[in-house]
Order: C-alpha cells, then sequence, then structure tokens
C-alpha cells in the first residue's frame, strides 16, 4: 500500500507545501497550515502509484436528443425554492453555507418535512446532533410525524452503504459536511483532505444514482465555509444562509448555482416555531421605522427580480479626531468614500471635520450601486439636520463626475413603493416616469448637486423642518 506522506495543507486555501511555516505563501493567511497524514486517496495518492489501468470506451453523444423531464424536486416552501431556482436538482449536490447557529438544520428540517409530506423518500444525517436532538427539534417545529428517515452518523463509507440499500432517495441532507470523514483520508474530520474526500465521494454518489445531495457546511467567522473553499468548485449550487445577530430575519442567497439564478434571495423569519417565510421582505425591513429624524433615507433596491425596499440611515457627527471615523454596515466602504467624495467635490459639502457612520437598517446587505442616492441624501440630511420626507423612496447611481445615472427596473422599484405607501420618488433622469398615486410627484435631479440644493431648500420653511409635501 501507499507509503504514509505527511503535508502540511493550508486550511483555507488548500495548498500544499513541504513543510510546515507560520504564513500560507499561497494565499497569505497565517497560522492556517496543519499538518495531514496523507496515507491514500486524495492529491497524489494511489492514482500515482498503481498502474495504468485500460480505460473504459465511453459512448459518445450528440448536443441534440431526449433531455429527462422535469428533474427538480420543488419542496413547496416558496422562499426557498426561489433561491435553490425552483427546487433541488435531481443528480445534484448543493452546499448550505452559514454560521453556525443561523439555522440550517433548522431550514433543512424544515425542507425535509416538507418533500417528505409530498411522498419524497428523505434521508437526513446529522453527524452533529444525536437522533434525540433532532427528534427535539422535529417536534418543535411540529414535523415530527412526517416520513423522514433519520440518522446519525458520521463516516462516509457506511453512509453511502446506508443510501444504497432500498428505493434510492430522492434527498439525502448531510449535516455537515465538517464532521464526515471518509477511510480514503487520513486526516482528522474537519480538515481539508477529508472534506474534500468525503465531499468527492458523496458528490459522486448524486451524480451516479440522480438523488440530489444537500451538503450542510459552517462558515468561520472570517465569512468562509471553513476549511472546504474548495467543496464550492465541486458543488453545483452554493447558497448561504446569513442573519444579523439581534436580527431575526434571515437571507438564503445564491453565490453559485448551475442550474439557476444567482441573484434570487429568500427570506425567512426565525420565530420560536422554526422559520417563516416573509414573501414581502420591504416590510419586514421597514417595519420598524419611526417618524422623521434625519439621516434616513428609504432605497428603493433590487434583489434578482424582487423589488426590496430599506431603509438607509447616516448619522455626521461633529469629529474630535484627527483623522475622521467612517463606519459602515451593510454597505461597501468604499463606495461610502466615492459618495463622500463626490459630495465635498462636486456639491461643497464638507464632512472633513466629522465621523461618519452609515448604517442599513434591519442588518440588510446593499450591493447594487443604485443605493449611492439614497445614501447621498442621508448623508446630507444628517450633516444638515433636516429630515427627508417620510414617504420618499430614493435610488440611482452616482458617478464620479457628480452626474446620476440610470439604473435598471425603475418601474419595479416605483411599483413596490406605490404598494407600501410612498408618495415620491427621487430617481435618475432618463428613467420612465412614476404613475398612479406618485405620478407628478418625482424629482429627477440630473446632478448630485440638484439634490444637494433641493434637501438644502427645504430650510426655507419653517425653521429646519422639512414639510411633508416637499419633495426630498
Ligand atoms: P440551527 O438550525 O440549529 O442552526 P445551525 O444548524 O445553522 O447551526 O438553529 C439554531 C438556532 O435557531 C438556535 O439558536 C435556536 C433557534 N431556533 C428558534 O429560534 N426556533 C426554532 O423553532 C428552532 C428549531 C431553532
Ligand atoms: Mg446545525
Amino acid at each position: 500500500m501507499a507509503k504514509s506522506r505527511t503535508q502540511f495543507i493550508c486550511q483555507s486555501c488548500g495548498n500544499v507545501s513541504s513543510r510546515w511555516s507560520g504564513k500560507c505563501e499561497a494565499c497569505g493567511e497565517w497560522n492556517t497550515i496543519v499538518e495531514e497524514n496523507n496515507a491514500g486517496g486524495i492529491a497524489g495518492g494511489p492514482q500515482a502509484l498503481r498502474s495504468p489501468r485500460k480505460g473504459r470506451i465511453v459512448a459518445l453523444t450528440s448536443l441534440a436528443g431526449d433531455i429527462e423531464d422535469a428533474p427538480r424536486i420543488p419542496s413547496g416552501i416558496a422562499e426557498l425554492d426561489r433561491a435553490t431556482g425552483g427546487g433541488f436538482v435531481r443528480g445534484s449536490a448543493v452546499l448550505v453555507g452559514g454560521d453556525p447557529g443561523i439555522g440550517k438544520s433548522t431550514l433543512l428540517m424544515q425542507a425535509a418535512a416538507a418533500l417528505a409530506a409530498k411522498g419524497n423518500r428523505i434521508v437526513y444525517v446529522s453527524g452533529e446532533e444525536a437522533v434525540a436532538q433532532v427528534r427535539l427539534r422535529a417536534q418543535r417545529l411540529g414535523v415530527a410525524a412526517q416520513p423522514v428517515e433519520l440518522a446519525a452518523e458520521t463516516n462516509v463509507e457506511d453512509i453511502l452503504a446506508t443510501l444504497g440499500e432500498g428505493k434510492r432517495p430522492d434527498l439525502v441532507i448531510l449535516d455537515s459536511i465538517q464532521t464526515l470523514w471518509t477511510d480514503l483520508a487520513d486526516s482528522a474530520p474537519g480538515t481539508v483532505t477529508q472534506v474534500r474526500a468525503a465531499a468527492q465521494s458523496v458528490i459522486r454518489y448524486a451524480k451516479s444514482t440522480g438523488a440530489a445531495v444537500v451538503l450542510v457546511g459552517h462558515v468561520t467567522k472570517e465569512g468562509q465555509i471553513a476549511g472546504p473553499r474548495v467543496v464550492e468548485h465541486m458543488v453545483d449550487a452554493v447558497l448561504y444562509f446569513e442573519g444579523e445577530g439581534g436580527h431575526h430575519f434571515r437571507i438564503l442567497r445564491a453565490v453559485k448555482n448551475r442550474f439557476g439564478p444567482t441573484d434570487e434571495i429568500g427570506v425567512f423569519e426565525m420565530s420560536d416555531k422554526g422559520l417563516r417565510e416573509v414573501s414581502n421582505p420591504s416590510e419586514l425591513f421597514l417595519g420598524e421605522r419611526h417618524a422623521k429624524a434625519p439621516g434616513a433615507a428609504v432605497f428603493a433596491g433590487m434583489e434578482g427580480t424582487r423589488p426590496v425596499l430599506v431603509e438607509i440611515q447616516a448619522l455626521v457627527a461633529p469629529s474630535s479626531l484627527g483623522t475622521p471615523r467612517r463606519a459602515v454596515v451593510g454597505w461597501d466602504q468604499p463606495r461610502l468614500a466615492m459618495v463622500l467624495a463626490v459630495l465635498e467635490a462636486h456639491c461643497g459639502v464638507r464632512f472633513g471635520q466629522h465621523d461618519v457612520y452609515l448604517n442599513v437598517a434591519g442588518g440588510y446587505r446593499i450591493s447594487e450601486p443604485a443605493a449611492d442616492l439614497a445614501v447621498a441624501a442621508a448623508l446630507v440630511s444628517s450633516l444638515t439636520g433636516l429630515a427627508l420626507p417620510a414617504d420618499c423612496v430614493y435610488f440611482g447611481e452616482v458617478s464620479l463626475s457628480g452626474a446620476i445615472r440610470p439604473v435598471a427596473h425603475a418601474q419595479q422599484r416605483l411599483k413596490e413603493a406605490e404598494k407600501l405607501g410612498f408618495g415620491q420618488a427621487v430617481l435618475p433622469q432618463g428613467s420612465e416616469e412614476p404613475s398612479g398615486s406618485m405620478a407628478g410627484r418625482s424629482f429627477q435631479p440630473g446632478t448630485l448637486t440638484d439634490l444637494v440644493i433641493r434637501i438644502a431648500g427645504s430650510l426655507r420653511g419653517d425653521s429646519g423642518r422639512a414639510s411633508d409635501d416637499d419633495v426630498a
């Protein structure tokens, strides 16, 4: 058999080196290199030692031809199906990542129960919790009566042998990939080598049998799926389950999907009876809004094909520091620096002596440049102490020249705002005019300066309070 070889493998990027060092040469991370004993399997193991076998002849085929139909298994949980692009795909492997305690096991137990109730064969293998713990959760979720088949096991060979018995399962949930280990690799569970080898076996099982497999992966506090970055490349779809501490809502986000869109999200709320679907996220993110206060602007954003309204909050306060503080939660730091620079350079608004804090309400994360205009409005509003009208939404991208550029899906954003009772909008020129109850109540600034003048102009009214009728 192969001689046992000691390797040093970076747990962050998977780089293999022959000796230990404090810093990984490949990815530059510190303290990530771990000694792993590789007696078989994975990197240059038995393949290199075995004598080459004669290959089997594979039948070649054409692009056109019959396709087996409906390879998806929809769960009936609309928010989950939205994120996966219409349900789990047979013969595919999905990685569901997220912080410990965010609710991955809860989500998958609910999905398992929903699918089992529709007559699918579902196997739930827990490597982290004992059977009793899983049962307790199922009871709490009110799904204990569903015919989900359950096991607490961590050895991949045993799991695959079990799955080979009886009718092929429609969906197999393995919770979590970090607890699995295979006889093929010698290192401890959770190391890159084990995780990669285990994932490989399981993915091979999915492809060869046509069962859908869900792997659960924990994310480290650095935001990576611990160890198995490599697994992300091996699976067909990667979903992240995210949420902000202290908030009840959770977002399931597709970051990779070979069979569907990657810009869709599913929104849930964690309750005492498990995860509840949130079909109108805007209401959730705007739920805690108070009456008018300076520094708050509502951004009409898009997540995939769905509009989402969120409140952006800015606090601009005099700084006692030599270098004023800029802190951002839920948005891009460089993007904030850019908006501040444009406001300073083109609009004469000075932030040099001020700390700037920016927060997206509800712990939500925005990745769209279309939020520029809302951010700028919130910043100017906080600096001047002038509250923006409470029933106004903002969207538009700010260019470095100070011009405001149109963004996609203007009509959908406006419709969502109108549905939620907003009466006016600030949007880029060239976008379609709002219709319905917002008609005639929009402001389309050509440059950021126009918006700043508009906000400062509301000072003309009674001492510093913007009237509700003022646009912006
Ligand atoms: P869990 O699914 O175990 O998280 P993960 O698998 O991602 O580590 O969820 C754990 C948290 O969810 C835990 O703090 C308790 C909470 N929870 C509820 O609030 N309500 C519920 O009905 C359940 C089952 C869990
Ligand atoms: Mg769990």
